[in-house]
């Protein structure tokens, strides 16, 4: 599908910066011979320096952007992850947090409060933040809703060599590049980019919307799709998730299916891991174990574009004005995470979370008699917990290094034999 013509349009800056990130990409792909893997593209278009969708000037969250994250919705969200936290620092794990991928900073500067009214006051917090922009908005963020707080929080520019605390991440595994894989005729193929046969600046747009809608013409290098034979090693890695995901036993593999592997989340994880001297780690995203993920019946996979609110499935459309995301393989992330050598604290849905952490308490410190604040903390709520929503579809994963098994967060609903 390519994006409706009612999508609101890009203005002039925005369709500039993607005609030069496609630019970029057109030259990669003349480069390495007229294919990349679709990883390549997608790290290209979140992360290319100055023009990626994260590296990029773009507005991405809350209601002005593309997309609403768990911290923007309430401050609930960041005082239930503090509360595990501070189970985790009573436990013994090193009073650092090292926050990746940080968004607007919502969720740092709620975590800080909270921490601080329990007790933990003199806690470093670390973010790794790979965009300029969201450091600057991370700052503001801070700086506006919890000033006190600033001191305790420095930036980071890559993963730090040996981490002693707890590493978080909301949202962040599903923002990692992944590589698409295609079943035809019982071979794995692996899906790439190349340039479009229709690509020469000035040809004549194609349907859909047009790169430059004031003209109708195609001022930019334009992208397709194309499948070739999976390398020996990619075709390893995709039989074996597929027969993990009990593939074989369903009588082998429908033709047509497309999917993807999450081999970068997966890396970043042994990283992680190798790094973790005392501590934890905990990750919120939406995803499944093995089995769901890679069901035959969600044959063209998870792969997602957001574009102010709306979602549309073609990833190759205006590169860095779009967010690009797929959802997350946790069984794949838990068997990277005990590669590592990482415990297993707890996987269960958000819902379950956050309620083990103590979200009905915490919801009662607004009085029912403030109806206005009331009927706005029940419609956040309503999103982070109900199964239509976020509840189910989102999980949180811990692992620990030196930790007790006894995560609160994961005291009821624990579903670690899903995976
Ligand atoms: C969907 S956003 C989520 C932002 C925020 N955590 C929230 O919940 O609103 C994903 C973020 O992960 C960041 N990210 C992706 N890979 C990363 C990495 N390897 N290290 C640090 N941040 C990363 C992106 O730059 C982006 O800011």
């Amino acid at each position: 599908m390519r994006p409706a013509p009612s999508l609101p349009l890009p203005d002039e800056d925005q369709l500039a910066t993607s005609r030069r990130l496609s630019e970029v990409i057109a030259e990669a792909i003349r480069a390495a011979g007229g294919w990349i893997g679709f990883d390549a593209f997608m790290a290209r278009a979140l992360y290319e320096p100055g023009l990626g969708y994260y590296s990029g000037g773009s507005r991405k969250f809350g209601e002005a952007g593309d997309f609403v994250t768990a911290p923007l919705i309430s401050p609930l969200f960041g005082r239930c992850v503090a509360a595990q936290l501070a189970q985790w620092f009573g436990q013994g794990a090193p009073e650092a947090v090292y926050e990746f991928g940080a968004g607007t900073g919502a969720l740092a500067a709620t975590v800080l409060e909270a921490l601080a009214e329990a007790g933990h006051g003199r806690v470093r917090y670390r973010i790794v933040e790979l965009s300029g922009e969201l450091r600057a908005r991370q700052r503001e963020t801070l700086a506006a809703s919890a000033p006190a707080m600033l001191g305790r929080v420095e930036w980071l520019d890559a993963l730090p060599e040996r981490i002693e605390g707890v590493v978080l991440g909301n949202e962040l595994l599903d923002a990692m590049p992944v590589r698409l894989f295609g079943l035809a005729g019982g071979q794995v193929v692996e899906r790439g980019v190349v340039l479009a046969p229709d690509s020469a600046a000035g040809a004549p747009a194609g349907p859909g919307m047009p790169d430059d809608p004031a003209t109708g013409r195609v001022e930019a290098p334009r992208f397709a799709f194309a499948d070739r034979p999976a390398d020996s090693g990619f075709e390893r890695a995709v039989r074996a998730a597929l027969d993990e995901a009990g593939w074989a036993a369903q009588g082998g593999w429908p033709g047509g299916y497309r999917s993807e592997l999450g081999e970068q989340a997966a890396a970043w994880i042994a990283s992680v891991g190798a790094r973790l001297a005392r501590g934890a780690v905990l990750l919120i995203d939406y995803g499944f174990p093995r089995a769901e993920y890679y069901h035959p019946q969600r044959a063209q996979g998870t792969l997602m574009c957001h574009y102010r609110h709306r979602s549309h499935d073609d990833p190759l459309w205006l590169p860095g004005l779009q967010d690009l995301t797929a959802h997350v393989d946790f069984s794949a992330m838990d068997a990277a995470a005990r590669a590592a050598r990482l415990d297993s604290l707890g996987y269960a849905s958000q819902a379950s979370f956050l309620f083990g952490c103590g979200l009905p308490e915490l919801a009662m410190r607004v009085s029912p008699e403030d109806a206005g604040a009331w009927a706005r903390q029940a419609a956040a709520l309503q999103k982070l917990v109900s199964e239509a929503e976020m509840g189910e579809l989102f999980k949180a994963i811990a692992w620990g290094r030196g930790l007790p098994d006894e995560a609160i967060g994961f005291a009821r609903g624990d579903r670690r034999g899903a995976l």
